[in-house]
């Protein structure tokens, strides 16, 4: 079943809180999602509490994908502040329920950033990701280059080090 998908849904508690446990379920199943597992959800909280602070400033919007009432999906699109930078955006936190991936959720979920990304009359939206676990090859799936690749920048543990891949997608 498709998800469905909302630009800047309104952030009850409720939402807030299926925010915070997909964040935490993801990064425990090995999700690259900024933190290394084993996480709980006092570590995501505060992380997922910026993005907020982000989006009630305007700086930052909300893509969300939903099975029924419950949040299965969601990314960030958070602008920049440099002054020349305001025509493109960065795309951050692109994460799928761990029991949903696989099915074709998270290419929906790209479709709907960038759709997300043109209704904002963005140019482009970049991204970064880490090496080894074939997210280059999701990203470019969906249109994404790699404009960039930063050699051992992610220490995701001690001797485990990951390249900083950049991907853009163009929207002009
Ligand atoms: C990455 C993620 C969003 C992909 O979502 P998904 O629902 O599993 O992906 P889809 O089923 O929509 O896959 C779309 C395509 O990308 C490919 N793909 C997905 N994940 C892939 C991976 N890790 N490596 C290589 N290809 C991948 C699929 O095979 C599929 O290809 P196809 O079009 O030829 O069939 C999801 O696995 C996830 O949430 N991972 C944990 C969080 C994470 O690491 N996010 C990345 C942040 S940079």
């Amino acid at each position: 079943m498709a998800l469905r998908f909302t630009l800047d849904p309104q952030l009850t508690p409720v939402l807030r809180g299926q925010l915070v446990s997909l964040w935490t379920d993801v990064t425990n199943a090995g999700g690259a999602v900024g933190f290394v597992p084993p996480v709980g959800r006092a570590d995501v909280a505060p992380e997922a509490e910026r993005h907020y602070t982000a989006m009630s400033e305007g700086r930052a919007h909300m893509v969300a994908g939903f099975d029924g009432d419950r949040l299965a999906a969601s990314t960030f699109l958070t602008f920049n502040t440099h002054r020349l930078m305001k025509h493109w955006a960065w795309l951050y936190t692109v994460m799928v329920d761990p029991a949903l991936q696989g099915r074709g959720h998270g290419a929906e979920l790209l479709q709907a950033a960038e759709r997300a990304g043109r209704d904002l009359g963005l140019e482009g939206l970049k991204l970064s990701c880490r090496s080894g676990m074939g997210l280059e090859h999701f990203y470019a799936r969906a249109g994404y280059k790699e404009v960039g690749r930063v050699p051992a920048a992610i220490r995701v543990a001690a001797g485990d080090d990951r390249d900083d891949i950049t991907m853009w997608l163009p929207l002009t």
